[in-house]
């Protein structure tokens, strides 16, 4: 099994292998050959319609170079580690969506990002400046600190998009500094065909008077789908029951027949004989006769009119329990819905949806800290929002600049809400606070201690707010990205055969130490595709201990392999056994050996 964090190019050769194995020569792709076979589809202009900024080509190899760091757990800085399905990771988002790749490619239902908007400001709490402080002019700096703000977004975005499932949706925060930027490198990630919409979220009720030009009250998300599909966005839910006309001047005549005692009306009792009825400006027929009784047509009302519904669809709503009723003697019917369905969501995001603004939901952070901690938090509402758009009670969420951790916030809120099971992964740097900001004064040194701090003050509120209730889970495991345990993988030692040794002696020590065994063992289980949240039992086999993910049927070993071990892996019967390749550098039992043991009995060997 490859260790491998990143199968980005690997991937996209396999997938193109299978469709066009006439491109590859001796396992590599042939470029030229693969020009051939395409013909006329290939781009003939040598300048063709994209987006380019200095650093672009070094950018994409960024997202392709494999990780060289890994996640270590903090337990003592999670909450239910146990039972949690929620992740929060410590460290640069760049390298902790590399790690997360083999685990969670596509896995993620849906990823709000809220990045640095590169407004060149140096007076918020996270630094937002990307033009690099030179001799240059103003006009150079600004393009300079385009590029570098692009630099730092494109391998992210390629990274994110691997994670995304086929349904998956990816709302994206932005103002108008980088807002064309943002569309062009998205339309280069996504691809124009799936992007969604520019929302523009009402930010501020009282905006700053900073220019003569404009007041600005709205910022933008962009919305793209991994796979634009014909699923209907939902917004809001209408929840007043008001009256609705059936008719529609713009629709053919058609007929449609309400059953027996299922309209209401306010005529009178009797017979109501066929016959043209309406008003000048529209036609109704009623084609047979019918009969009210005490407010409601007892017998089957045969109509012909412009409606907005077919016979399916009025059929369909009245099983539903969508009242309907035909008041007077004009005949006009109307319905009344009991549940209104989710309506598609207006391009612009503001109260009237239930969103509130930045001023919300600084306040609102300010109650919870009591303090205030960060500058322009989002508020939980737009995120719930957007996530609701398409949304999954079970599905993962993913944000990886979370900030003051809105997204983890609007996530918890949606499972109290309909009591789902939503899981979110938050990912924020440790970036430095400024002695002279009030988080500073408050006690916390960087940004991702202001994040937890959320997740822990969350967590007892709701618990406090469901006793009685079915309980949510409010917990959260806690990760920091690390450098690789293993030098074949930080890529600084592979050849360095003294270092190896050394590494190697270290591992197959009996007393290893606790810490440094959990992190290689979350460092394999990562590198074998298990998710952050996996339940691990640990079995002690003498001075060592073997590692099993039961609901994958995985056990993973981490030092020498001794009969001792042998014996428990049989008994336990994996599915498949897993242990690290440097292992048989100095191992008692040969690999071959173990390998062909194990499948004699049905378990698979992986060595990795
Ligand atoms: C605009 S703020 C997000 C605010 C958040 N939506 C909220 O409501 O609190 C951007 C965040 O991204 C973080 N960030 C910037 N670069 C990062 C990186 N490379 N890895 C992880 N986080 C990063 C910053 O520290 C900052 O907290």
């Amino acid at each position: 099994m490859k260790g491998e964090s990143l199968p980005i190019p690997e991937d996209l050769l396999l997938k193109l292998k299978e469709i066009m194995p006439a491109a590859f020569t001796e396992g590599k792709l042939n470029v030229a050959h693969l020009r051939e076979l395409l013909g006329d589809q290939v781009h003939p202009d040598p300048e063709p319609y994209q987006l380019s900024w200095t650093g672009k080509t070094a950018a994409y190899r960024q997202a392709q170079a494999p990780a060289t760091d890994t996640l270590i757990p903090v337990r003592e800085a999670s909450v239910n580690w146990e039972d949690t399905q929620h992740v929060f990771i410590e460290g640069d988002n760049l390298q902790v969506l590399k790690v997360l790749q083999k685990a969670y490619k596509g896995k993620v239902k849906g990823i709000y990002i809220d990045p640095p908007y590169n407004t060149g400001s140096d007076s918020f709490i996270y630094a937002d400046n990307f033009a690099k402080k030179t001799g240059r002019s103003q006009s150079d700096r600004r393009q300079h600190g385009h590029s570098n703000w692009l630099n730092m977004m494109l391998p992210r975005l390629l990274l994110a998009r691997h994670l995304l499932r086929e349904d998956g949706v990816i709302f994206v925060s932005i103002d108008d500094n980088e807002l064309a930027n943002l569309k062009l490198v998205m339309d280069e990630v996504f691809g124009e065909e799936n992007f969604v919409d520019y929302f523009s979220w009402a930010k501020s009720e009282t905006p700053a008077n900073l220019s003569r030009k404009s007041k600005k009250v709205v910022e933008y998300v962009l919305c793209y789908q991994k796979k634009k599909n014909s699923e209907k966005f939902k917004g809001i839910q209408k929840n007043s029951t008001s009256s609705n006309g059936l008719l529609n001047q713009t629709n053919k005549p058609g007929t449609l027949t309400f059953p027996a005692d299922v309209v209401t009306t306010r005529l009178e009792d009797g017979p109501l004989r066929k016959g043209s009825y309406g008003t000048d400006s529209y036609t109704i027929e009623l084609l047979a006769d019918t009969e009210v009784k005490s407010g409601l047509f007892i017998k089957p009302v045969v109509l012909k009119a412009k409606f907005k519904w077919s016979q399916p669809k009025l059929d369909e709503e009245i099983r539903k329990g969508t009242r309907i009723s035909i008041p007077t003697i004009k005949l006009s019917p109307s319905y009344e819905k009991l549940v209104y369905d989710k309506e598609v969501p207006p391009n612009l995001i503001n109260a009237k949806v239930g969103v509130g603004t930045n001023e919300n939901a600084s306040a609102q952070l300010e109650v919870l800290f009591g303090a205030k901690v960060f500058d322009f938090p989002k508020p939980p509402s737009l995120i719930k929002y957007l996530l609701g758009f398409s949304d999954d009670p079970e599905g993962i969420f993913l944000d990886f600049f979370a900030g003051s951790g809105a997204t983890a916030q609007a996530v918890l809120e949606m499972n109290q809400q309909d009591g789902g099971n939503r899981k979110y992964i938050c990912v924020q740097l440790d970036e430095q606070i400024a002695p002279t900001t009030k988080a500073y004064q408050q006690g916390f040194r960087t940004i991702s201690e202001i994040t937890r701090k959320r997740l822990l003050l969350l967590h007892d509120k709701l618990q406090s707010q469901q006793e009685g209730t079915t309980a949510i889970d409010t917990g959260f495991r806690y990760f920091k990205l690390a450098p690789s345990n293993f030098s074949v993988w930080r890529g600084d030692g592979t050849r360095d055969e003294k270092e190896q040794a050394k590494q190697l002696t270290l591992f197959t020590r009996a007393k290893i130490n606790h810490a440094n065994r959990e992190y290689r063992l979350w460092e394999l289980l990562l590198r074998s595709g298990i998710p952050l949240n996996a339940a691990i039992n640990e079995m002690p086999v003498g001075d060592t201990v073997l590692y099993e993910v039961a609901q994958e049927g995985l056990l993973y070993g981490l030092d020498t392999i001794t009969e001792e071990v042998l014996k428990k892996a049989i008994d336990l019967k994996p599915r498949a056994f897993i242990c690290p390749d440097y292992l048989f550098q100095l191992n008692e039992i040969d690999k071959n050996n173990l390998q062909l043991t194990l499948q004699d009995i049905g378990i698979d060997f992986k060595s990795i």
